[in-house]
């Protein structure tokens, strides 16, 4: 533990206008100081990124949501490329959210889609919070790590060594997501560290040792705490509380 520093992200979702957006940065930026060994990000609907960019304190970094798996910008109508998030200004980017890989609006991301998008926002010099996690069926099956597994193996394959050290993985338990029901600290930590091992196993010691691992699935002020004095919880994705105050209670509560 130790040596990795907490990661917090804040996930908007499709949520906010300019207004509530830009009232919202400003009570950010007028919370307290971030402690030393956190580093925030709040990944924003697209079209507020530059609404990020002009206005949200420097102290946390701007995020996107998805990229667009195409290398290069071009004839992909709807789609947003790597390059284009990181002229924004983004830094970070979410890829393999359960919502995606559910495919609410569209058809689903598999998990070689997802492994793509990975490698593509990576070698263009993006870091990525690739998320993976169960559904309610899967954990009461007793599958939980094998489904986890299943969507981090590509990635194994796709990647180098080097590329995993701007990659954190984000846990989110798809049952724990929107619903109030968090993962006890205890489930949450040994599925975390079931991660841990099975990269130590598919890619090496070194980045099982160095990867961050993030919970995310209801967390809020009031239970960041307990799960990130878990050993192998290294932050969290925060959806619901990142639109409130509330965020900074998450971010405070790191060891
Ligand atoms: O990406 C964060 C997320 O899916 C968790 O959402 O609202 O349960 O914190 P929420």
């Amino acid at each position: 533990e130790g040596e990795r520093t907490y990661l917090i992200g804040g996930n908007w979702k499709c949520n906010g206008t300019t207004e509530s957006l830009t009232a919202l940065i400003k009570e950010f930026n007028e919370l307290g100081p971030i402690p030393a060994n956190v580093e925030v990000a709040i990944c924003a609907p697209d079209i507020y990124i530059p609404l990020l960019g002009e206005k949200l304190r420097d102290d946390i970094a701007i995020g996107a949501q998805n990229c667009g798996v195409n290398e290069k910008q071009g004839a992909y109508t709807g789609e947003i490329c790597a390059d284009q998030l990181i002229d924004a200004g983004v830094v970070w980017v979410i890829i393999g959210h359960s919502e995606r890989r559910e495919g609410f609006v569209m058809a689903g991301e598999d998990e070689m889609l997802c492994a793509k998008k990975l490698k593509v926002a990576l070698d263009k010099g993006l870091k990525v919070m690739f998320a993976i996690g169960e559904k309610k069926e899967e954990r009461e099956a007793g599958t939980t790590m094998e489904v986890c597994a299943k969507q981090l193996a590509p990635a194994a394959e796709l990647l180098n060594e080097e590329d995993w050290a701007n990659v954190a993985i984000a846990y989110e338990p798809v049952w724990a997501i929107g619903t109030g029901l968090t993962a006890t600290p205890e489930m949450a930590q040994e599925t975390h560290a079931s991660i841990r091992e099975w990269v130590a196993e598919h890619v090496s010691a070194d980045v099982a040792k160095a990867v961050r691992i993030q919970y995310g699935g209801s967390m809020k002020g009031a239970n960041a705490k307990d799960l990130l004095a878990q050993p192998d919880i290294d932050g969290g994705l925060i959806g619901g509380a990142s639109l409130k105050a509330d965020f900074f209670n998450v971010i405070n509560g790191a060891p």
